[in-house]
Parts: structure tokens; sequence; C-alpha cells
């Protein structure tokens, strides 16, 4: 049924908690400060991940925690139907002189996959306040994450993931990534032409012209694939094809926002501007559970004159101790200037570890843009073959990392949804050369022990 059989004779352990790793100790996380996590025994360990590309401020930053309390301490919670707040007013304000959708309004809930659901009823109600009954199908790619529940996941291109729900969901068309490394095409940038954007047209056409409603793709790879960049040209071409056949354009930036790439945002790299675009993750750096979809003002205004609402809501949606905790975030950001750090600091970050790994006989590819970064790992590296799933490489590196005190976000499946295995690296922005120094010289030490062990 598409779920690994668990042949290991593993026990739960003894606890009431349901966890994320069923059967994993996990230890207690017990105080975070700057780059540093410390557990309930006292050991310390690197944030070499952000956790998930999370937490971009730092640990333990007590302006964030003081401006939620503050919001929390005044007022918690006003119904989004019935209230708006200073803290939601004011943020958007600020957040709108940053996002590259043209005069655009935010709404807010609690996690990407929300963001991104968000997005395509959106997407979805345009269509129909438009006339537009028949576009009811969004194109997206193979190789990406977009989130957890059912329609988020419905435009996955993460097979592991959605094999066991997919009689749950609607089958919208995928199309190849632009994952030069493994060109989906056998080709070579840039004589591919682009293949892998003009395949959006040619599904377009596929489906009908008219009934395709929206593409939505994350700006720069995330987890999936393991921060793979795109060419140049690609989302320039992508932006005309959308526009030639009147699709909305979807980016996601739940991994890549917030500073991540170098830039506020990861499309601000390729000059092009989205219709809609998906926050989530480091909007408040993990102190509070916020996503943001960002939409058109025109767009708004269509719906509301068609239908007077827009048909989608939440409990917590618009939640003003998350909008406290995302302004206090962007003011820590802004203060200390870290988004230039996070271009600066990745450009060292990307050069310390091809100079570490890049010439290790079982690493492949080494790729990223800022503070986000991926190690793909290969059984030969001339052949490109991936290492046999059993070994479980990525895994055992990020478990043996972690035991020896330095977090990264192992990912696999990025061949073929089941083969290959890679890293990501995506520590907080306020790392420094010697801390990186440091990080990568032990996922140097502890590949090159994993893969003794395993050759
Ligand atoms: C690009 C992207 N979109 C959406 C999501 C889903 O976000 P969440 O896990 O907060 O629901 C993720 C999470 O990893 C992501 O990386």
């Amino acid at each position: 049924m598409g779920v690994d059989q668990n042949q290991t004779g593993e026990k739960l352990p003894d606890s009431h908690v349901f966890y994320r790793r069923l059967a994993h100790l996990h230890p207690l996380a017990e105080r975070g400060e700057g780059i540093y996590l410390w557990d309930k025994d006292g050991r310390r360990y690197i944030d070499g991940s952000g956790g998930a590309a999370v937490v971009n401020a730092g640990h333990g930053v007590a302006e964030i925690a003081q401006a939620m309390f503050e919001q929390a301490a005044s007022v918690a919670y006003a119904h989004g139907t019935m209230f708006s707040t200073e803290a939601i007013e004011d943020y958007s304000a600020r957040l709108a002189a940053l996002t590259p959708v043209e005069t655009p309004r935010f709404y807010y809930l609690s996690s990407g996959s929300e963001a991104v659901e968000t997005a395509l009823k959106f997407s979805r109600q345009v269509n129909l306040a438009r006339g537009k009954a028949a576009r009811d199908v969004i194109i997206s790619r193979w190789g990406s994450y977009h989130g957890t529940t059912l329609g988020a996941l419905a435009v996955t291109g993460k097979p592991k993931m959605r094999t066991p729900f997919a009689p749950l969901m609607r089958d919208h068309p995928h199309i190849p990534p632009p994952y030069c490394y493994r060109c989906p095409f056998g080709a070579t940038y840039p004589s591919c032409d682009l293949a892998c954007a003009q395949a959006l047209e040619t599904e377009i056409l596929n489906q009908g012209k008219d009934r395709v409603m929206a593409f939505i793709a994350e700006s720069v790879g995330g987890a999936t694939l393991g921060a793979v960049v795109p060419p140049e040209d690609y989302w320039p071409r992508i932006a005309q094809i959308c526009e030639r056949y009147d699709l909305l354009l979807i980016v996601d930036e739940v991994m890549a926002g917030f500073g991540r790439t170098g830039r506020w945002f990861g499309i601000q790299h390729f000059g092009v501007e989205p219709d809609i675009i998906t926050m989530g993750k480091g909007i408040t750096s993990g102190y509070f559970p916020l996503s943001i979809t960002a939409v058109r003002d025109s767009d708004v205004q269509t719906i509301l004159d068609a239908h007077g609402d827009f048909a989608h809501g939440g409990t917590f949606s618009h939640h003003a101790v998350g909008a406290s905790a995302a302004q206090a975030t962007l003011d820590y950001l802004e203060q200390h200037d870290l988004v230039t750090a996070a271009a600066n600091l990745g450009t060292y970050l990307g050069q310390k570890l091809k100079a570490e790994l890049g010439e290790l006989p079982f690493v492949g590819d080494i790729r990223g843009l800022g503070m986000l970064w991926g190690v793909e790992f290969v059984a030969d590296r001339k052949t490109k073959d991936p290492i046999s799933p059993e070994a479980q490489f990525s895994r055992r590196v990020g478990d043996l990392a972690f035991e020896r005190g330095v977090i990264f976000y192992p990912g696999s499946g990025s061949v073929d949804g089941v083969r290959g295995d890679h890293l990501l690296i995506a520590p907080p922005f306020i790392i420094t050369e010697s801390e990186i120094d440091v990080m990568v010289g032990l996922l140097r030490e502890v590949v090159f022990e994993v893969w003794q062990e395993i050759k």
C-alpha cells in the first residue's frame, strides 16, 4: 500500500505522546539560545537546520517572547470574523512593503499547509468569480512539497507522502522539476531550452487550456529534492506561460521566504511577480505557528463583487499573538540586518560545504542559495547511481550528527520517490563563520563514518 513495512519489531516508547518518529526516543528540548538547543540532560546541539528551516532569527530571542507576552496579556484572541487588531493591521502594512505581489492583502492561518489550501481555494473562487467555472485543474511539480493536508498533498510531488492517501485525493497533474543535476529530460542547461518550464505549456494544452486555473511551485526547491535552485530564466519562462493561458501563478515561499535565500523572498532572485505567495515557517522564526497567503487586492475585490465573501476561514485565523511575534521577528531581522547576513554567510556556507565535502566519492551535488543548502549523496559520482534505500544513508547521517551535537535535516526519495539521499543545511542567520566551520567539519566526519559502515 505504499507504506514501508516495519520489519524491525520495534516497540513504541513508554509515553502517551503520539510521536513524529514512532519508535524513536526523542530527547526533551529544554532551552534554546542563538544557534544552540540544550536537552534536559544538558547536551548541547548546534541547530544546523533551524529545525525544518524555521528558526531564522535564532533561539531564545527575548524581544520576540516579550512582544508575544504583551499581546497575549492585552488581548490574545479575538475571532477573525468579528475583530481585527492593531497587531494584524500594523504587521500587514509593513509586510506589504516587502512582498512582491501587486497591492497585496494577507490572509493569516497557522501552518504552511493551510496557507497552500488557502491559495488553492482562493484560485478556484477567483476563477468562479471571473465566470470560469470549468477551470478546476492545478498544475504542480514532481519533487515538491506543499503540505500535509489533503489539498496541499494533492499538489505535492513527493510519492512517499502521497501514495498511502492517493485514493483520498484529486489527481492533479505534475510536471518535472528544474533539477539540473538529474535533468528529467536527460538534457543539459542551457541547450535544453528549459524543457522543464516548457512542460507547463504542454501540460496546459494536454488538460485543455480552459480547464487549468493555477500553477504552484516552490521558488527555490525545499525538503523534497534538497535546495534545488532553478536556472535563472526558468521562472520568467513559467510566468510568461501562466500569463499566456491566464493561469494564477502561486509561488510557495513557506521554506524559502523571510530571508532564507538571502532575499526576503526566493522569487526575488528571478524578477518575477506572482499572483499569490504562500508563507510560513520563518515568519515568526518558530515562536508562534503562523502562516500567510498573500493575494492581489484586485482579486479579493473580484470575489467581493461576485460572491460577497471568500468561502474559507479558521478558528485561529488572523491571530494577534501570531502577528506580534511576526512583527518582533521582522524588527529583529531588520535591526540586525540578518537577510544580508543570510546572503553573505550563506555564500561562505556554500563554499565551505564544497571545500569540505565536494570531493568525497559519495557526494554527488552541493547546491543552494543564501542559508538554504542541500548535499546529495550517491553510490557512484560518475553514474550518479543513488545509494540503496535500505542503507537509509541520509537518516543515519542525521541521527549520528544529532548524537554528536549537530542537527541537520535529512531527506530521501529525490531520485524516483524512493531512491536518493540528501541533507538540508539551513542554520539560523546569526551563525558565525567559525560556527559554520565547526558544523561542516562535523558533517564531514559523520558522513565519512556512515559511508564506511554501509559500503
Ligand atoms: C515549501 C513548503 N510548503 C508548505 C509546507 C507545509 O508547511 P507546514 O508544515 O507548516 O504545514 C512546507 C513544510 O515543510 C514547505 O516546505
